[in-house]
């Protein structure tokens, strides 16, 4: 677990973050094949359900997002909060492309439906951007159980690409549940709010373990550990919002 309150991104404001974006992009992750292993048919099993999933869930158009951030930036007045967005969605757009890559090398098709990606999207588009971001967060939240439990199943398997690509994800993902939290913590702190996240984090850690969870437990992952780093880091992401209201 990370204590992301001791990181600095808690103070940033939509400028630092612009920073922050662009900074990222300037060094993209570049793969290496030279090492990978031949996997194994139980190893291909184990691993590239969720891992076409995930592909699927990291990659958006972002033109709803998008439109919903212009609106935002104009009512709160908090520029440059449209075109961070525009450079965040270009950073999930490159972790759709790093798995797509990985697949690709091990000549596995991309998924071209996936249920749980459907209710995702279902659920983030009710025209809020509030709505949209507590659900997104979310899903970021639980990336950061799935990519820990696949890094440590590519250890076992010995493959340093996939490994890479965890980690890589895992060093974008932490600054990207203070982002999100920075603009949730400018919808205030009430009850219900809380209560909304609770609800979908309780709803998306039991349906992610119902069909992921032979991957995560083979990566140190039992319902237990999961269903509490999950909800440890909404409590995080809750706390922080409080406090950046009370900041402002
Ligand atoms: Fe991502
Ligand atoms: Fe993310």
């Amino acid at each position: 677990m990370h204590d992301l309150t001791k990181e600095p991104w808690v103070n940033y404001n939509y400028k630092d973050w612009l920073a922050h974006f662009k900074e990222n992009d300037q060094a993209r992750l570049q793969l290496d094949f030279s090492e990978e292993p031949v996997l194994t048919d139980a190893q291909r099993k184990l691993i590239f359900k969720s891992i076409k999933a995930f592909q699927m869930g990291e990659h958006s158009e972002g033109m709803y997002l998008v439109h919903l951030a212009e609106k935002f930036e104009k009512d709160q007045n908090e520029p440059p909060f449209a075109e961070t967005m525009l450079l965040f969605i270009k950073e999930e757009n490159f972790h759709s492309a790093y798995l797509a890559q990985y697949l690709l090398h091990h000549k596995e098709p991309k998924a071209k439906r996936n249920k749980l990606d459907k209710i995702f999207r279902n659920l983030r588009h009710n025209g809020k951007l509030f709505t949209e971001i507590a659900v997104l967060v979310t899903a970021e939240t639980i990336a950061l159980s799935y990519y820990s439990a696949l890094g440590n199943v590519a250890d076992q398997m010995g493959s340093k690409a996939l490994r890479a690509i965890c980690n890589q994800m895992l060093h974008d993902e932490l600054p990207h549940i203070v982002f999100q939290t920075y603009t949730l913590s400018h919808f205030g702190n009430k009850r219900s709010k809380r209560f909304f996240r609770r609800f979908v984090m309780r709803c998306t850690t039991l349906a992610v373990y119902l069909m992921y969870g032979k991957l995560l437990k083979a990566g140190g992952y039992k319902y237990r550990r999961f269903h509490k780093d999950n909800f440890a880091y909404l409590k995080q992401s809750i706390n922080m919002a409080a406090n950046m209201c009370k900041k402002d």
